[in-house]
């Protein structure tokens, strides 16, 4: 059967269904090789990808470049907002319908929730949210899942701990709705009291049939999980520093806590201190896997994406 990948845009994993999902992790498979080879092919050759990040990145915006790149195509953008003629005072609207004109696709990273929907709206090129406040981050979800079934073998059937900043951490919403599309996924859900999973997401998944359960201590569930999904509390986040403070390093994960486990440890990146570099040098450290495998994933979106609708 062929299948076709319908959607323009990837603004929220919740507009994907799962046969999307899979479209683009089986693309990114056969790409694998041309990322990994430091080849350059044809694909892209003449499109110029816009990239719009209005917030800090170094490993969305890298392998977007990367990407790219490896697909034969260039890439135009800004990296901050200082950057841009927004610190003059431009609106976002603006800078969108300039980037439309420059580019063939944009991707975009900032603090407001809704922004890349917003310029979705505006524009005729497809429109990427490279994460969106606590919203969304959908390529980032697609680069795990495409991490898990690789590692694990499958992504039905997945007991999965996310850990950190649930509240604030768009990657975890992201994650929680795809896991939605699969078979009998079991989440558990680690958080500091002020940091839990936020209840619009919690009745998201309750639609679907994965089942889930809260605990305060990850060693309650470290011999029931294959993956624990480590996040970063995000000093930036909060308003008030001293929140931050008493809640800084709730959750750290060792090397002699997982001593004689059966799982493996992601990570969206970056890390400050929940994850003790002794981790690095183990075999269930596959958050610098996880991090390359966007070269990959991101290539079969931005291919999919801009062979799809041409301009
Ligand atoms: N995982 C991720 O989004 O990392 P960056 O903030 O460095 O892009």
């Amino acid at each position: 059967m062929i299948r076709i990948f319908k959607l323009k845009n990837i603004i929220s994993i919740k507009d994907f269904e799962r046969e999307d999902i899979e479209y683009i992790l089986d693309e990114a498979s056969k790409l694998e090789d041309i990322a990994k080879s430091r080849e350059v092919s044809k694909e892209l050759k003449g499109k110029l990808l816009g990239l719009m990040f209005f917030e800090p990145s170094t490993r969305t915006r890298m392998s977007f470049e990367t990407s790219m790149k490896r697909l034969g195509g260039e890439c135009i953008g800004f990296e901050s907002s200082g950057s841009s003629s927004v610190s003059k005072g431009e609106s976002i609207a603006d800078t969108a319908k300039m980037f439309e004109g420059y580019s063939d696709a944009l991707v975009i990273r900032h603090e407001l929730e809704g922004v890349s929907k917003f310029i979705s709206d505006i524009v005729d090129v497809p429109v990427i949210n490279a994460g969106d406040g606590a919203g969304q981050h959908p390529t980032q979800t697609l680069l795990d899942l495409y991490t898990i079934k690789k590692e694990i073998g499958e992504i039905d059937n997945l007991k999965i701990a996310l850990i950190g900043d649930l509240k604030f951490g768009r990657t975890v919403h992201s994650l929680s709705n795809a896991l939605g599309m699969f078979k009998n996924v079991k989440i558990y859900l680690v958080s500091p009291p002020e940091l839990k999973m936020p209840q619009e997401v919690l009745h998201d998944i309750n639609k679907t049939n994965v089942t889930w359960q809260e605990v305060d201590s990850i060693e309650k569930i470290i011999d029931d999980v294959d993956v624990l999904y480590v996040t970063r509390i995000q000093k930036e986040r909060f308003a008030d520093i001293g929140d931050y403070l008493k809640i800084k390093g709730a959750y750290i994960i060792n090397k002699k806590m997982l001593e004689g486990k059966d799982l493996i440890v992601m990570h969206p990146l970056p890390r400050i201190d929940e994850i003790d570099t002794d981790v690095d040098n183990t075999k269930y450290n596959k958050y610098f896997t996880q991090a390359a495998n966007a070269v990959p994933v991101r290539m079969a979106i931005l291919k999919t994406l801009i062979k799809n609708n041409p301009k």
